[in-house]
């Protein structure tokens, strides 16, 4: 087999690893309850086959259905009954190795095909098989992919070249298409969304005959992978491709149009699993106009998909773009809740809310959405951005894992034993199923995919974590090393030195204590202080000569009280808001003195040197590794690393004098500020 560079494949370019005495395994592969020409069987075969090729050079010698598979040594591919010892549920998957016969056993095809990259995993880790036992299960039902991809090529936030789905308003199928079905379903993503969610022009067609056939056939593909399709829709469809006047959600030619509609998509593109839907947002249209709820419009299109167990996914960032900064009392981070929350329970069940981690917008330090949990009746669905908008453009290395895992963590005190983000998107609070976990990804046509070498691993991590909340930052870390870029223990010790502090690193260098925003308006790569402060987006900073923040406490919006107690009393005084949070709460004198004994002002100071300092040494730890990883990896971030640094610089200085000249207050240790 020609060997594949991880430059084109990543964590499944299947190069060649140390034995450690797993080949043996591979000559007989037996297939038990499952049939081979299931498309999804097939496909977990061609991987057996290719990984063990590719990675020690075995050749699956046999491969067959049958009840010899009960007494032989080799693999075992098992379908299990649905009530099974080992505690394999819908998707999940149990490995065991017991005298040279390794077990891979699911109650379905997709759970079989995630055991089988399990293995392939263990492989490329270098890890042996022998003796292996583990069972495990998705946490979230659903773990989607939302592309922000345009059907002229260009991808909103896009940072890695133009979008392998569509080029010159047409649908684009080919080698990729497989690539990406294979690397997704290798992290146990199980749906993604192919368009952006601002759906105009062409896009508004992508449900109708016009681009069915293609559609369809990329489904088709995806199916292989066990990855339900989805597509983002134009809210307003029925007046811009139907012929009507109105988009009212309680308007019977609306809602007959939609439910023809819904019949049409569902049969013609078979792997539909439904529609993402950005309304009343941000310019696009949305039920508001027509004095309806969100729920109104929600479940107008829940109605019509159900007949085809389609769902639809409803996102939660409705807020209004257009604020006047001497209105104290509007903020934008209320938004989400206060449109949201008064509906719940009217929300139909193939309805999920997908809700932002944040109230604001994927800044690098926000509190949790108050959504999350504030929900009791309803489906919802967490949505993070592996997509680097506001963390460095996949320029910047910034590992992002660590602030998931913040968010899952996170207690809402939504309900005793069962109250934290994770427990809410997995179902466990409200014990429903339509729940999960979306990323606005990363990709692009980059031959390397993600633009930054370093930036794959966000992509591995957020399916990883989507199917395992459980995993640490560290544990993914030490998958995705391994598999990505070397074994060596040297190496691997010095990329995840580089990539687990790295989130906190970029905070350190950009906007100080949870305010967010400070960067380029419209690009969000670059410092701009007071880029947004003079704009009408909601997004401030409050910075005078004795202070910053934003008072959101009961003396000032209020929006403290969105969230549970002991949440919303933490949150509402000085002494207990998290101090990483204390400018998104509290407006704050420069001299307020910190837990850490030091000075507002001498903190955005120390905190920027030093942010620029860590940047530093990652660059030169890379630079160590020079001949030791794939040359064009090595190159790739090296180039990134250089950009970095000068970013890092321009932040560092622009808000350091930005706040000296403020304050009129000095550097303690006298540093250069401009
Ligand atoms: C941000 C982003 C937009 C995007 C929007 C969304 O505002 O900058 O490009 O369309 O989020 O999430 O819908």
């Amino acid at each position: 087999m020609e060997q594949v560079s991880k430059w084109k494949q990543l964590w499944l370019s299947y190069e060649k690893k140390a034995e450690n005495g797993n080949a043996s395994y591979f000559q007989n592969v037996w297939i038990q309850g499952f049939s081979m020409e299931e498309p999804v069987v097939k496909s977990a075969l061609k991987e057996l086959t290719d990984g063990a090729l590719g990675m020690l050079g075995a050749k699956v010698q046999t491969a067959g259905e049958g009840e010899n598979a009960a007494k032989s040594s080799g693999i075992v591919l098992q379908r299990l009954e649905e009530n099974n010892e080992a505690g394999v549920k819908a998707e999940g998957y149990v490995l065991k190795e017991e005298d040279g016969r390794l077990t891979v056993g699911a109650t379905d095809e997709k759970g079989l095909l995630y055991g089988v990259f399990h293995l392939l995993r263990l492989i490329s880790m270098e890890k042996s098989l022998a003796g292996v036992c583990k069972t495990c299960n998705p946490d979230n039902p659903l773990r989607m992919f939302n592309h922000w991809d345009n059907m002229d090529g260009s991808i909103e936030r896009g940072y890695s070249g133009r979008s392998f789905f569509f080029a010159d308003d047409d649908v684009i199928i080919n080698e990729r298409t497989r690539d990406y079905a294979r690397l997704m379903a290798s992290i146990g993503i199980n749906g993604t969304v192919i368009n952006n969610v601002n759906v105009k022009q062409a896009a508004s067609w992508l449900i109708t005959d016009r681009f069915f056939e293609k559609v369809a056939q990329m489904a088709e593909i995806f199916a292989e992978y066990g990855i339900k399709f989805f597509l983002s829709l134009n809210y307003a469809s029925t007046i811009e491709i139907g012929g009507l006047d109105s988009a009212d959600p309680l308007d019977e030619r609306v809602i007959a149009w939609w439910k023809e509609k819904m019949k049409e998509c569902f049969t013609k593109i078979p792997n539909l699993g439904g529609f993402l839907v950005k309304a009343d947002s941000e310019g696009r249209p949305g039920p508001f106009t027509y004095g309806r709820t969100q729920a109104d419009g929600a479940n107008m299109l829940a109605d019509a998909a159900l007949p085809y167990g389609g769902i639809i996914i409803w996102r939660c960032f409705v807020y209004n773009c257009q604020q006047d900064w001497r209105d104290y009392k509007t903020d934008r981070a209320r938004a989400g809740y206060d449109n949201f929350i008064k509906m719940d329970g009217d929300y139909h069940d193939n309805v999920i809310l997908q809700i932002k981690n944040g109230p604001m917008d994927f800044q690098i330090r926000e509190p949790i959405s108050p959504l999350l949990g504030g929900l009791k009746k309803t489906n919802q669905m967490l949505e993070v951005q592996v997509a680097q908008e506001y963390t460095g453009h996949q320029i910047d290395v910034c590992y992002l894992i660590p602030m998931f895992k913040e968010v899952l963590d996170f207690h809402t005190y939504c309900k005793p034993g069962a109250d934290t983000v994770a427990d809410v998107i997995s179902g466990r609070t409200m014990g429903n199923k339509n729940t999960g976990m979306a990323a606005v990804i990363n990709t692009g046509n980059d031959a390397n995919w993600t633009g930054n070498y370093l930036a794959a691993a966000n992509l591995y991590g957020f399916g990883r974590l989507a199917f395992q909340t459980s995993l640490s930052a560290e544990e993914i870390l030490d998958e995705w090393i391994p598999m990505s870029i070397s074994t060596d223990a040297e190496v691997i010790k010095t990329v995840k030195g580089i990539l687990l502090p790295s989130r906190a690193t970029y905070e350190k260098y950009t906007s100080p204590l949870g305010i967010g925003w400070m960067v380029t308006p419209h690009v969000h790569y670059g410092c701009s202080v007071d880029g947004y402060e003079y704009d009408r987006w909601g997004t401030y900073h409050r910075a005078d000569h004795l202070g910053i923040g934003v008072d959101r406490t009961d003396a000032g919006t209020g929006y403290v009280r969105q969230y549970y107690e002991p949440n919303a009393s933490a949150y509402n005084s000085l002494e207990s808001c998290p101090e990483e949070l204390l400018l998104f709460f509290h407006h704050v004198p420069y001299t307020h003195v910190l837990k850490t004994g030091k000075t507002l002002i001498q903190h955005i100071y120390d905190s920027h040197f030093e942010g620029y300092e860590e940047a530093e040494g990652y660059a030169k730890a890379w630079e160590g590794l020079e001949g030791k990883v794939d040359e064009e990896v090595f190159a790739n971030v090296k180039e990134r690393f250089d950009r970095q640094l000068r970013n890092a610089r321009d932040w560092r200085d622009q808000v350091n004098t930005y706040f000296y000249r403020k304050s009129g207050i000095p550097d303690e240790k006298g540093r250069t500020i401009y």
